[in-house]
């Protein structure tokens, strides 16, 4: 019972509480074993959407390291966000191909359409925009992703069917 008490002084909310507890049964799950940290973060962000400080500090205090580690890890990789990400990942890619090939136009088009900058969120919270760096389709470039599905040879008309279907 105490321990469950733990996250309260991080949480600003009954939601928050509820999460923070099912992110101390993860932390549960791996405490005590040696490099868990990316597993632990990784599942954090599921849970709660994103990495906000209070919650790297809960993760810091519950497996007994540094900050300054957590935060680290959560800024080294790109899949780490301490902002809310939207329902659905856009990603433009911007490799060399798709450069050519009217990458830019697409990012132009979407800072346009979506109202946000690269890296923003949607105000409804659907989309989060991001860029890539080759998906491996250069052959039929330009392309973009959403979440996990890749999109060939698009252009602006093509995206806005597209985002409509969303
Ligand atoms: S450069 Fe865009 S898919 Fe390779």
């Amino acid at each position: 019972m105490k321990k469950k008490m733990s996250y309260e002084k991080y949480c600003k909310c009954e939601d928050d509480h509820q999460k923070y507890g099912e992110i101390l049964n993860v932390i549960d799950l791996y405490r005590g074993r040696e490099g868990c940290l990316i597993q632990v973060l990784h599942a954090a962000q599921k849970i709660y959407g994103h990495l906000p400080l209070e919650l790297q500090k809960f993760i810091a205090d519950e497996l007994k390291i540094p900050l300054s580690e957590v935060t680290g890890v959560v800024s080294f990789y790109s899949f780490f966000s301490v902002t809310p990400r939207g329902e659905h990942t856009i990603r433009v890619c911007l490799g060399t191909a798709c450069y050519v090939r009217g990458g830019k136009k697409l990012v132009e088009h979407l800072i346009k359409t979506l109202g946000v900058d690269i890296g923003g969120t949607t105000d409804d919270g659907k989309f989060t925009f991001e860029i890539a760096r080759c998906i491996g389709a250069c052959g039929l470039a330009p392309a973009i992703m959403i979440d996990d599905v890749v999109y060939k040879q698009m252009t602006p008309a093509k995206l806005n069917t597209l985002l409509a279907g969303f």
